[in-house]
């Protein structure tokens, strides 16, 4: 019996190549690796291309919206209409006809509170916790109209996570627990999850753990030991992924101002775009 394909979520040409044509849509993927291999830039490249095509919902633990903004520039990506939740919640802008939310957490230290209310839930003690990040991924569904009375999601949307580490950077003992529940209110057809997760060097898998096991996919990248090979040396793989074949080795890349750049012949001819 013939099956249907499965849809999918682009993400940069030679890694959809990698995938036999992107994420499988309704998947969560989570991005690993250590400090500098070019996670955070890998989650702007896929952010900046999916733009025209999906809303999306950028949160990001590690920068502001505007360096959001002003590193997808640098690779010749324009979120030029792109609002971030912060901005919303405190009436300098509406989501109007803005295709991408970014939800940048710390900015919004004073409006959390506030955003827990409006959920009915009990108040953390801090913006940086999960209960902060489903109300405020909610809050932008719910702008982008994208999110029914009794919590049903309506259209296609793409949620990236950059990154998960600081939510259990306390308490890695938990990041299992925190997981598995983050997954059940952030999971349905519509909604393609990207998260990145940062490999602690010296303990190696603890805080990628929890992640990894409730992912469809995983996306792995590294750098080969600097002293060693004394240059930076980037490597990729896609370690698992659901519902879809998938390229089985690494992968050598380079981040340049084109992009992420594979060193692989038959990956390279792709056009990288801008
Ligand atoms: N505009 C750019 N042009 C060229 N290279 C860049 C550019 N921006 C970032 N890089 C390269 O990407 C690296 C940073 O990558 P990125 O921020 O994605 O790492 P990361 O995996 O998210 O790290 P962390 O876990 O510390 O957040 C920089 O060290 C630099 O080498
Ligand atoms: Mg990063």
């Amino acid at each position: 019996m013939a099956t249907a394909p499965v849809a999918r979520v682009r993400t940069v040409d030679w890694l959809d190549k990698m995938l036999n044509g992107g994420l499988p849509k309704g998947t969560w993927t989570v991005i690993t690796g250590g400090p500098g291999v070019g996670k955070s830039v890998l989650t702007i490249l896929i952010a900046g291309g999916n733009l025209k095509t999906m809303p999306i919902i950028y949160v990001t633990t590690e920068s502001s919206f505007r360096d959001v903004v002003r590193q997808a520039g640098l690779f010749g990506l324009d979120l030029g209409n792109a609002v971030s939740l912060h901005d919303i919640l405190t009436g300098k802008a509406n989501a109007g006809e803005s295709n991408m939310i970014v939800i940048d957490l710390f900015s919004l230290y004073r409006q959390y509170r506030e955003l827990i209310r409006g959920e009915g839930g009990r108040k953390p003690s801090r913006a940086l916790s999960i209960e902060v990040l489903k109300s405020a991924v909610s809050r932008a569904l719910e702008e982008l109209g994208l999110l029914e009375g009794n919590g049903r999601i309506t259209g296609e949307v793409l949620v990236i996570v950059d990154s998960m580490t600081a939510f259990w950077a306390d308490k890695p003992a938990l990041a299992r627990a925190l997981s598995y529940g983050l997954r059940q209110s952030l999971y349905g057809p519509n909604l393609t999850v990207i998260m990145t997760s940062q490999y602690a060097p010296t303990t190696a898998m603890s805080f990628g753990f929890g992640l990894e096991h409730v992912a469809d996919g995983i996306i792995h990248m590294w750098m080969d030991d600097v002293e060693a090979v004394k240059e930076v040396r980037r490597w990729l793989i896609i370690k698992k992924m659901r519902l879809t074949n998938h390229y089985s080795k690494a992968v050598r890349f380079n981040i340049t101002e084109k992009g992420i750049i594979p060193l692989e012949p038959s990956l390279g001819e792709v056009n990288q775009g801008p």
